[in-house]
């Protein structure tokens, strides 16, 4: 009998992650379905959220997809309520879903800022606070919230993303104090670089800015290349676990050594 095994196992569990259909989030599902939870996969892409429940599912998990769009608020509550009519109720809740197009402050209109402020920011902090109730009665609920390090080191071209993601940070930190009471944990993974759809379109070389900042962004990594999502989903279910059951208000950072270089 492995001592450590109940300290992974998330049977009886069930997880929201949003933006789950591909990249981070994708990994993370995969991660959270293999240590035994039913994992709701959230996300505004029906085709790319389908396919990873589905997999889940080829796979032996329990999983389904819930269509939402996480900036939109009036669809949080049908997307809780999907998640806890169909499993039975909700403990995990993984705040994944973020855009971060580059664009340099100058040219930043107020609709694109408006736009990653309300997925990476508002979506996080409105969808949590409809998902306590379930969170609550859990008595083990916990909340992963997938900042970036650009919260701490920016940049350029990305004031808009990096004001998402400190904020994001200190929400964390907020609700940390705010939920510990009601047996919540709320903590945060602070990804670097991460080989993903999203980061490839973002530095793409079709953005001369978006270019050379990637370029520039890798030689600043000590371990000399990009993380890969599934870097990122180990320390979500670390944080997902009783693994951490004594951390509430963390922030992990996972990042090749970029923020310490
Ligand atoms: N990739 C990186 O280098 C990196 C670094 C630091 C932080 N992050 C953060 O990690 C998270 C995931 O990033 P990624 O690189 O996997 O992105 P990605 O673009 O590869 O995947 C994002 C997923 O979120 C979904 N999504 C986007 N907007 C949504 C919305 N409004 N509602 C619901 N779903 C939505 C997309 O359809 C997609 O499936 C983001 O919050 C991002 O800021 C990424």
């Amino acid at each position: 009998m492995n001592p450590n095994a109940d300290l992974l196992n998330l049977r009886e569990k069930v997880a929201l992650v949003t933006g789950g259909g591909m990249g981070i989030g994708e990994a993370i599902a995969l991660r959270l379905a293999g240590a035994g939870a039913a994992v709701a996969v959230g996300d505004v892409n029906a085709s790319a959220g389908n396919a990873v429940a589905r997999r889940i599912v080829e796979e032996g998990g329990r999983a389904m997809f819930v269509q939402m769009d996480v900036a939109d608020l009036a669809q949080h509550r049908s997307a809780v309520d999907a998640v806890t009519h169909g499993f039975g109720g909700l403990d995990l809740l993984v705040n994944n879903a973020g855009v971060f197009p580059f664009s340099p402050a100058v040219d930043t209109t107020p609709e694109l800022w408006d736009r990653v402020l309300s997925i990476n920011l508002r979506g996080a902090f409105f969808l949590t606070t409809a998902a306590a109730r379930y969170l609550r009665s859990s008595g083990t609920g916990a909340v992963v919230n997938v900042a970036s390090v650009d919260a701490f080191r920016p940049t350029g071209g990305h004031a808009h993303n990096d004001a998402s993601k400190a904020a994001l940070v200190m929400l964390t930190r907020s609700l940390a104090v705010e939920f510990a009471p009601l047996k919540i944990r709320v903590n945060a993974v602070v990804p670097g670089g991460i080989d993903t759809p999203g980061a490839r379109s973002a530095m793409g070389g079709s953005v001369p800015l978006a270019s050379n900042l990637a370029e520039a962004f890798l030689q600043r990594i000590p371990m000399h290349r990009m993380g890969t999502p599934d870097e990122i989903a180990r320390v979500a279910l670390f944080l997902a676990t009783p693994l951490s059951a004594y951390m509430t208000g963390a922030l992990v950072v996972v990042d090749g050594g970029y923020l310490v270089a």
